[in-house]
């Protein structure tokens, strides 16, 4: 069975205090589902958060990184770096990143593969904006946005990958995809991969949604059968909320 994940990207919000007040609320949350819990604080946050939580189910991950080692990158954050405060998971190719921080595929092919390289899971997010889904070319951009940053790894690599599809036009708006249309898209996913890696790579990978996943659609969403979680915005910057989405599985 694949693995289940819920995991909340914090983005840009909570300065220190904020995250100890969250995170002290995220610990006296009670789980009942089987799903993986995840949060992303901000990258100053990320050890403060790790010590807190290091004997809880709940896994500390990061927003980001780059590509290089070390070296001359002001502002960048390696993945030696992250794994150093305890971080084994990486988000990688938010749209948020994609949009305002010029991030094409083939920076995000050789993010992978530095993270790969490190022993670092990735999350790798990408989805169509508004205009794509209205032209009918929503399945056509997601597949290139896949097999340009994905495509060169050997099967074996999607162990250590998580896929998140993440329409633009849903994201931070309230609206969401339709459960049917979040099933379609990850069954077309699923198929996309089955075709270049074999169904068994295909049905091995967990391939999350987001894009506003609130405790009110949560359900609905994850009971679709090729939707394995969420990757949740603004609901997790609110325990209950959040907790809410974990156990909605
Ligand atoms: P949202 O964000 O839940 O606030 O829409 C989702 C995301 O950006 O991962």
């Amino acid at each position: 069975m694949r693995q289940q994940i819920v995991a909340g990207n914090w983005k840009m919000n909570n300065d220190l205090a904020q995250t100890e007040t969250l995170i002290t609320n995220l610990k006296n949350q009670v789980k009942t589902s089987k799903a993986e819990v995840m949060i992303a604080p901000t990258f100053t946050n990320l050890w403060q958060a790790y010590q807190t939580l290091k004997d809880t189910d709940i896994e500390v991950i990061a927003q980001n990184m780059h590509f290089a080692a070390n070296g001359a990158y002001t502002g960048e954050i390696s993945a030696s770096m992250l794994k150093s405060v305890g971080v084994k998971t990486v988000i990688l190719g938010h749209s948020e990143r994609r949009e305002y921080f010029g991030e094409t595929d083939e920076i995000l092919a050789k993010k992978v593969d530095a993270a790969l390289a490190n022993e670092l899971r990735v999350i790798f997010c990408f989805g169509e904006v508004l205009a794509d889904r209205k032209s009918g070319n929503h399945e056509a951009v997601v597949e290139s946005q896949i097999k340009n940053a994905l495509f060169h790894l050997e099967a074996s690599a999607f162990k250590n990958i998580v896929l998140a599809y993440e329409p633009v036009w849903a994201i931070g708006t309230g609206e969401t995809a339709s459960p049917e249309q979040a099933q379609d898209m990850h069954a077309f996913i699923r198929k996309t991969l089955s075709n270049k890696y074999g169904a068994d790579v295909a049905n091995s990978v967990s391939i999350l949604y987001g894009g506003s996943v609130k405790p009110n659609n949560a359900q609905e969403i994850f009971g679709k059968p090729d939707v394995d979680g969420g990757l949740i915005g603004g609901a997790a910057l609110n325990a209950d909320d959040f907790f809410a989405i974990v156990n909605a599985f």
